[in-house]
């Protein structure tokens, strides 16, 4: 029998000293998640896979500490994050990871399933799907007691759009996968969780056409619950919860201003 998974304060601030894997930390939800956890003190590796970029926010990361900070403090790794190698590097180059946060993502595979060859939906779920399971294999082999992986999928899987289908279907079996995973890593006392996010306010979202600028992303938030988008920080915020308490397990936690009760 293995010893229970470590009690340790489930503030956030308790993730001081410890290091993170962020993989699509060079934008968006898994860059604001880099700037939160190394002003709480953490260490942190965030992969992409364009190289200015990934050295743009590596810069940003590091100035959300301070000057004192050792080179080691904030590394980038460029590359796939589905693949095995920059996987490696990114944990070689951590020398030890505590939990891993995978915001890498996109839109592919949009468009009606008559309109999708097969080979269009199979290039989708092996994206996303490989990769995660890449990332699940990689960081089961590498995490120790106490770790955790956060996955990130979206409210459109509980309320799809048309011409959704396929990227919908491989977010949905993430979550599915974060449950199956949670339970078949207890045993080695690592935590998988997922957050479904609405919408966020990053340039994945300000990438679509009818929002790329202020004003747009304004008018379209004001129709929102709470009368706005997210900001990446809230988001961010989320996972970094899920990182630090050792009691949260196989859940997908929905931050999203309350628009999937609309
Ligand atoms: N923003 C929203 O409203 C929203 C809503 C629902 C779900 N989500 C999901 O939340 C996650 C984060 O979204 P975001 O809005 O923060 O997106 P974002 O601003 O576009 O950031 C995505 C990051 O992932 C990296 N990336 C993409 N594919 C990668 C790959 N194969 N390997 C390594 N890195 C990769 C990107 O850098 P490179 O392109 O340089 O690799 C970038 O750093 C995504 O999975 C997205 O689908 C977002």
């Amino acid at each position: 029998m293995s010893a229970p998974i470590p009690v340790r304060s489930p503030l956030t601030s308790a993730l001081s000293g410890t290091t993170a894997v962020l993989i699509g930390g060079s934008s968006g939800i898994g860059l604001a998640a880099g700037v939160l956890l190394r002003s709480v003190g953490a260490r942190v590796v965030l992969v992409g896979r364009d190289p200015g970029r990934l050295k743009a926010a590596v810069s940003q990361v590091r100035d959300a500490g301070s000057a004192e900070d050792p080179d080691d403090a904030v590394l980038g790794v460029s590359g796939d994050g589905g693949d095995e190698r920059t996987l490696a590097e990114a944990f070689d180059g951590a020398g030890h990871v505590d939990h891993v946060l995978v915001t890498a993502g996109g839109l592919s595979g949009t468009g009606p399933v008559t309109g999708l060859s097969a080979d269009d939906v199979r290039a989708t779920f092996d994206a996303l799907l490989g990769r995660t399971f890449a990332i699940a294999r990689t960081a089961a082999t590498r995490l120790p007691a106490g770790g955790s992986i956060t996955f990130s999928s979206g409210i459109l899987v509980l309320r799809p759009a048309p011409g959704m289908t396929v990227p919908l279907s491989a977010a949905g079996a993430v979550e599915t996968l974060t449950k199956a995973l949670a339970v078949e890593l207890a045993p080695a006392r690592l935590r998988v969780n997922t957050v479904r996010y609405g919408r966020i306010d990053t340039p994945l979202l300000r990438s679509l056409p009818s929002l790329n600028s202020d004003d747009a992303v304004a008018e379209a938030g004001s129709t929102a619950p709470l009368g706005r988008f997210g900001t990446a920080e809230e988001a961010a915020a989320s996972a970094l919860f899920l990182m630090a308490n050792n009691y949260v397990t196989g859940q997908v936690v929905t931050v999203d201003g309350g628009e999937s009760l609309s």
